[in-house]
């Protein structure tokens, strides 16, 4: 299998419950390397440019309002196999069908908010890493 990075974000619901330490040391856990990370927040108009593929759905400006809600974590990862493996750790979108020992399925208490973001492939994954870190901030993978 090859090695593919995927973007998460650690949303602001995530932030504002304390667990960022323990979302984080799940992803290491599960074999994930961490290649980027800050702590950031976005604007209204920065989230919406991440998100613009769901423009004209109806949850458009609640998940806008949501993301803009308060600081954020987002983070490149490293593994084989990671834009699948990550969905897979994170669960489904809606917790309520999220599988058992998911971190939604733990953590979250809504669709709208859902503690983490996922890139859904390793193209999107590029780009996604490519809205948040510039190519200086991202270590080289020597080890
Ligand atoms: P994400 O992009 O954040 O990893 O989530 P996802 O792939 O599992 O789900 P996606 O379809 O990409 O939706 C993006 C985010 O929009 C919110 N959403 N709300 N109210 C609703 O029906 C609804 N549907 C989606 C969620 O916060 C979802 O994570
Ligand atoms: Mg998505």
């Amino acid at each position: 299998m090859a090695v593919e990075r995927t973007l998460t974000i650690l949303k602001p619901d995530c932030v504002r419950k304390n667990l960022i330490g323990e979302v984080t040391r799940r992803i290491q856990e599960a074999g994930f390397k961490i290649v980027a990370m800050k702590l950031t927040r976005l604007t209204k108009d920065t989230a919406g440019g991440f998100y613009a593929v769901h423009k004209e759905r109806p949850f458009f400006g609640e998940l806008t309002d949501f993301m803009s809600s308060g600081p954020c974590v987002p983070m490149i990862l490293e593994k084989e196999n990671a834009v699948a493996d990550f969905r897979t750790l994170i669960g489904a979108t809606n917790p309520a069908e999220a599988a058992e020992g998911t971190i939604r399925a733990d953590f979250a208490d809504s669709v709208g908010e859902n503690i983490v973001h996922g890139s859904d492939s390793v193209e999107n994954g590029k780009l996604e890493a490519a809205y948040f870190f510039a190519e200086s901030e991202v270590v080289a993978n020597k080890a």
